[in-house]
């Protein structure tokens, strides 16, 4: 079992894949832009944290200076400004932008040296649902989350011959502490009659699909990105 570097570990999707990974036997290490969530969720999970922001190739690179070995990497954190193309302001997409896309390069140019110097490793992105059906509002997410796939493929290319994977997975609707002011009761029922399993999604829907990324099982998936939604990217659920 090796070490595993969680961005955006303290909350959502990022804290399910941790205890996840965590309950794997990986040493799981927290990072985040909130420390005090990155220390909880390493608090929970019996591994070690770090305050980061992934925007910042500084604090990436101060970070990466602190972690000796690294066996996988999970690019998870992500953040989303949902405005219209025209309503998007410069900030909201130099922000979007930073994260989603330069973060998940920063991180992954910090990281896989430590994976090439332990002879390979594995690498999840988390990618969206919206890299695959636009919709209306959303601006500029759905472009960054279509360039972490496109990044995915790069790293597969570009690191496969020193044994490290990369995929990415694409979440539906999944309720976490991001997305829970969406989702009232009453609307995730709502919400879930637009997927065609008839629900809306956990975090660890998602969290047990990059276990399995992470395995020994997936040694041979490279480049490759997993909607975990539910069937919504498979088309419509009735006509
Ligand atoms: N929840 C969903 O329905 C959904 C769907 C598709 C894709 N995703 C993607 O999954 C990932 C996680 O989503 P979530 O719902 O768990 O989000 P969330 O908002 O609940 O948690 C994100 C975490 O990332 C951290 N973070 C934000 N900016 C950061 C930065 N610059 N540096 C380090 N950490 C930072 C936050 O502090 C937070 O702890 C994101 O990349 C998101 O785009 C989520």
């Amino acid at each position: 079992m090796g070490v595993a570097v969680i961005t955006g570990a303290g909350r959502g999707l990022g804290k399910a894949t941790a205890a996840r990974l965590a309950r794997d036997g990986h040493a799981v290490v927290a990072l985040d832009l909130d420390a005090a969530a990155a220390e909880a969720t390493a608090a929970a999970v019996g591994g070690s944290w770090h305050q980061c922001d992934v925007a910042d190739w500084g604090s990436v690179e101060a970070v990466a200076a602190r972690i000796e070995r690294c066996d996988i990497l999970v690019n998870n954190a992500g953040i989303w400004r949902f405005h219209s193309l025209l309503d998007t302001t410069p900030d909201d997409l130099q922000s979007v932008i930073a994260v989603n896309i330069i973060g998940v390069v920063q991180c992954s140019r910090a990281f896989a040296p430590k994976m090439i110097a332990a002879g390979g490793g594995s690498i999840v992105n988390l990618s969206s649902g919206a890299a695959w059906t636009n919709s209306p509002g959303v601006g500029v997410y759905p472009a960054t989350k279509a360039a972490v796939i496109s990044l995915t493929k790069q790293m597969a290319l570009e690191w496969g011959a020193h044994g490290i994977r990369a995929n990415a997975v694409g979440p539906g609707l999944i309720v976490t502490e991001g997305t829970s002011g969406n989702y009232s009761e009453e609307r995730k029922i709502e919400r879930g009659k637009s997927v065609p399993m008839l629900r809306v999604g956990e975090p660890r829907d998602i969290a047990d699909v990059i276990s399995f990324l992470c395995s020994d099982d997936a040694r041979y998936v490279s480049g490759q990105v997993i909607y975990v939604d539910g069937g919504v990217t498979a088309g419509r659920a009735a006509i």
